[in-house]
């Protein structure tokens, strides 16, 4: 385990201001930009959990439904994207609205003629009731959300947040284990730049779980979310070696070292192949935990635990559509 006794002074994370300007209706979320998990508490998950229940029972009954028959969302990817961007188009088709799908490289819009975030927004606002953002700056999607009159899901914005996954990500442990209070939670990779560790993070303060952060030294949770985890009293360490955590984790959530997000290769390359699960370490595992992945993968899972029932992996990314469809829903007032 770490000494704790030398922490980095890593750069805050960004502020994401008032999060329920644009709230008008019932549901509370219609008509609410999406921008960072801070927007959930205990009671507005479990309501989004329950709604994205209802929707994978009605696309394994059915299929389709036709709840947002007219509407239209803009999908605006700057960065690369497989799980994202399919899951919000698919979960728009599944419930009968359309797409502008600006995902296969803003290079093929006017993104290319030195067009501004807020004038891009500004225009697909006229052409869409809501819009998804991925871009890889931090704090982006809380810019397009002051220029946009429609609401702004947040799919990703630099190092900074991914709140989408994040639910998903709640939505699996809940979905394959029951609860989440009473669970010993193990996040393994890069925890400094992994914007899904940082949402989940955050919305795992709402719960009594025990967090255990496994990262290479300079791979460390940044110091401000591990002070929002000790406010939060919640039992927590942090180690270098998997091997601490393997025997008593309930779920062992596995991240990719971000190359992209080093402006020294030479530190990547020194990282990047830190931990690898492989089956042999999975012998180890309690019976009845989970192994979960944002993806992409690159190496951090052998394909051989694939077939282990405890790699909930491609479950959690079929989750992604049931939780995207229920906010889509939810955001245009249709929940
Ligand atoms: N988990 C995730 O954000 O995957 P993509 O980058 O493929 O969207």
């Amino acid at each position: 385990m770490f000494n704790g006794t030398k922490e980095l002074a890593l750069e805050p994370l960004f502020h994401y201001g008032d999060l329920r300007r644009k709230s008008t209706k019932a549901n509370g979320f219609a008509g609410q930009d999406i921008l960072s998990v801070s927007q959930f508490d205990r009671e507005s998950l479990a309501y989004v959990f329950a709604r994205a229940h209802e929707m994978r029972q009605m696309v394994e009954t059915i299929g389709y439904a036709d709840l947002l028959k007219g509407y239209v969302l803009a999908c605006l990817f700057y960065e690369p994207s497989t799980r994202t961007s399919a899951s919000f188009i698919a979960a728009m088709e599944r419930l009968g609205g359309s797409v502008i799908p600006i995902t296969q490289g803003v290079q093929f819009s006017s993104v290319a003629k030195g067009e501004t975030l807020a004038d891009t927004v500004r225009t697909l606002e006229q052409y869409a009731d809501v819009i998804v953002l991925r871009h890889p700056e931090i704090g982006s999607a809380r810019i397009a959300a002051d220029y946009a009159g429609v609401p702004v899901i947040n799919a990703g914005d630099g190092a900074g947040e991914h709140p989408t996954q994040a639910l998903l990500d709640l939505f699996t442990i809940q979905e394959e284990l029951g609860a989440i209070d009473g669970l010993k939670i193990a996040m393994v990779g890069d925890l400094r730049y992994g914007r899904t560790v940082h949402s989940l993070t955050k919305l795992l303060t709402l719960y009594d779980v025990s967090l255990r952060f496994v990262s290479p030294e300079i791979l460390r949770l940044p110091l401000v979310l591990m002070n929002e985890v000790k406010d939060a009293g919640l039992d927590v360490r942090e180690t270098h070696d998997v091997a601490d955590v393997i025997e008593t984790a309930d779920v062992l959530y596995v991240t990719r070292v971000q190359k992209e997000r080093f402006t020294d290769l030479a530190q990547y390359e020194e990282v990047k192949g830190y931990y690898e699960i492989t089956a042999e370490l999975m012998q180890r595992a309690k019976p009845k935990m989970i192994v979960m992945h944002p993806l992409p993968r690159v190496g951090e899972i052998h394909y051989a635990v694939d077939s282990d029932p405890r790699a909930a992996y491609f479950r959690q990314v079929r989750n992604g559509m049931y939780i995207r469809m229920a906010l889509l829903a939810m955001v245009l007032g249709k929940a």
